[in-house]
């Protein structure tokens, strides 16, 4: 079966086409600025172009960077305030004229990840991370996902933990790697005294640079890069509209 992918982040919105049975991307994916100031009618235009330059028709799995309860984005950090309490999968069915279904892009990276990547088999609490412009977490018990965990905004120090370790932070604040490794060690902690995982995936466009900072960790769980690198979203938002969560 195949669906439209689509990966709605902070600067960029990406899609293609997903064989779900396989985890495959059927083309190359497109890449599209995300609009200034990411408000809910210019995003659902992009994702319309989007599935038009693939003249596709079918369901469109969409993942977004807040809390998805029954279609409606509880949350906005790092989009628009418009989004909160308005029924996004509406929005995208109207303005695509597909069938869209959302899931938090934590989720999605995670659900792609347990089911082709680096999660595959792992028994236990599985905690997927992503850092890009905010923190996105995603928890797994025996390959059940706990959803909307909003983890990223656990609060070290009285700010937001996304605000010091996500990949944004390191690159506002210039930080050097083993400076942002001791942050992102901090957060990790609090997290393994929190949930006693048994494993942390580290997903998010720098986990390509895992090299330089996950060796700086100290943290007692394992962390292990994602594997699926900058293809989990779309991979995971398709797999997630087939279940319909
Ligand atoms: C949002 C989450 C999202 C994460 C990663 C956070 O700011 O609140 O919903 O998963 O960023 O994009």
């Amino acid at each position: 079966m195949q669906i439209l992918g689509i990966d709605v982040g902070g600067s960029g919105i990406k899609g293609a086409p997903v064989n779900i049975e396989t985890g495959e991307l059927l083309a190359e994916r497109i890449r599209i600025k995300t609009p200034a100031k990411a408000e809910p009618e210019p995003v659902a235009e992009v994702v319309k172009q989007i599935a038009q330059s693939f003249r596709w028709d079918g369901p469109i799995g969409i993942g977004f960077p807040a809390p998805i309860k029954a279609g409606v984005t509880t949350m906005a950090a790092n989009v628009s305030e418009k989004w909160i309490g308005i029924n996004a999968d509406a929005l995208f069915t109207k303005i695509t004229g597909c069938d869209c279904t959302l899931v938090n892009d934590a989720d999605a990276a995670g659900l792609a990840e347990m089911v082709f990547g680096a999660g595959r088999g792992q028994p236990g609490t599985v905690i997927m991370l992503t850092l890009g412009t905010g923190i996105g977490t995603a928890i797994f018990h025996r390959g059940h996902l706990l959803p909307n965990t909003e983890f990223g905004h656990l609060e070290i120090d009285g700010e937001d933990a996304e605000f010091r370790a996500s990949d944004a932070a390191r690159q506002r604040e210039d930080l050097s790697w083993k400076k942002y490794a001791k942050r992102l060690n901090k957060y990790l902690k609090r997290m393994e005294k929190l949930f006693w995982p048994d494993l942390f995936i580290v997903g998010g466009g720098i986990s390509k640079e895992h090299e330089k900072f996950l060796p700086l960790l100290t943290i007692e769980t394992p962390v292990i890069p994602a594997q699926l690198l900058n293809q989990a979203g779309i991979v995971g938002a398709a797999l997630a509209a087939r279940k319909g969560m």
